[in-house]
C-alpha cells in the first residue's frame, strides 16, 4: 500500500499545534490546530494567503519558535525532550533554512555566509570553502562570492541563503518564499536544483505564492486563517512519491 509507511519514514509529525502571539494587550492565534505529517524524501509546498500562519509554521517546525500547544516528533522523538545542544545540531546540521527575509550576516561576505554552519559543524576551513564555493556555484554565485550581502541584489541575497542551505547537504530542506525575489528564469534554475536535491534523497518543504512555483512539488498543502484547509494526503488523493 502506498501510504502504509514505516513509523521512522516520518521526518515531521505535528499534532494539534497552537501558537499565539502576544503584543501587549492584542493577542493572535497564528496556528489553530495543525496536523501534518511529512515523510522522508517528500517534496511538498505549502499554499495560503499572507497572515495565514505559514512562516509561524515553519518557524516551529525548524524550532526556532515554540509551539504553545500540541506534540511535534522530529525523527521520531518529541522536541521537548532534546536537549538544547542536540536541538542546535539539528538545527545547524540536518535542516537547511532559506528563510523569508534571507538572515544574512551583513559583515560576512556571500562566501563566508554559506561557510557559517560548516563553522558550527566543525568543518575545516579548506573543505568548507570548498564546499560552499560549490554551493554557491548551483546558484549562479560564483563570481560574487567576495561580495557582502548589500553589494548584491535581492535576488542574489536569495540564492545567496540557498546556498548556505543546501551546503552541508541537510536531509531536510524548508525554505519560505525561495524564489519571492527571483525572476521566472532564476526561480526555475533554483526549483530545478531543489528538484535534482531531492531526486537525491532530500526531503523539501517549502512556502510558495506561485502556483508554478508549487507546481514542483508532489504535493500542496493549503493553509488559510491558522488552519490546514487542505491536504491531498489526508484525503489520500495523491502518491506522494
Ligand atoms: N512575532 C510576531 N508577533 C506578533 N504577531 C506575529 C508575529 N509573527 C507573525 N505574527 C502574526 O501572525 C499571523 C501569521 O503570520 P505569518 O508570518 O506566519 O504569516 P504568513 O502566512 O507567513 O504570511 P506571508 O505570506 O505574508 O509571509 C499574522 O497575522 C502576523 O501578523
Ligand atoms: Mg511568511
Amino acid at each position: 500500500m502506498q501510504f502504509e509507511h514505516q513509523v521512522q519514514d516520518i521526518v515531521i509529525q505535528l499534532e494539534d499545534i497552537w501558537k499565539t502571539y502576544q503584543t501587549g494587550e492584542v493577542s493572535l492565534t497564528a496556528l489553530k490546530g495543525i496536523d501534518l505529517t511529512i515523510r522522508r524524501g517528500e517534496f511538498a509546498a505549502i499554499m495560503g494567503p499572507s497572515g495565514s500562519g505559514k512562516s509561524t509554521l515553519m518557524n516551529v517546525i525548524g524550532c526556532l519558535d515554540q509551539k504553545d500547544q500540541g506534540n511535534y516528533l522530529l525523527n521520531g522523538r518529541s522536541i521537548s525532550e532534546l536537549s538544547a545542544n542536540e536541538l542546535a545540531k539539528i538545527r545547524n546540521e540536518e535542516i537547511g533554512f532559506v528563510f523569508q527575509s534571507f538572515n544574512l550576516l551583513s559583515k560576512l561576505n556571500l562566501r563566508e555566509n554559506v561557510e557559517l554552519p560548516m563553522v558550527y559543524a566543525g568543518i575545516g576551513r579548506k573543505a568548507r570553502t570548498e564546499r560552499a564555493m560549490a554551493a554557491l556555484d548551483a546558484v549562479g554565485l560564483a563570481d560574487w562570492a567576495r561580495h557582502k550581502p548589500n553589494e548584491v541584489s535581492g535576488g542574489q541575497k536569495q540564492r545567496a541563503a540557498i546556498a548556505r542551505a543546501i551546503a552541508l547537504k541537510p536531509a531536510l530542506i524548508m525554505a519560505d518564499e525561495p524564489t519571492g525575489n527571483l525572476d521566472s528564469k532564476s526561480s526555475h534554475e533554483i526549483m530545478q536544483l531543489f528538484a535534482t536535491l531531492n531526486e537525491e534523497g532530500t526531503t523539501i518543504l517549502l512556502i510558495t505564492h506561485e502556483a508554478d512555483v508549487a507546481a514542483y512539488a508532489r504535493r500542496i498543502i493549503r493553509f488559510g486563517d491558522g488552519r490546514i484547509v487542505d491536504d491531498p494526503m489526508k484525503r489520500g488523493a495523491v502518491d506522494v512519491f
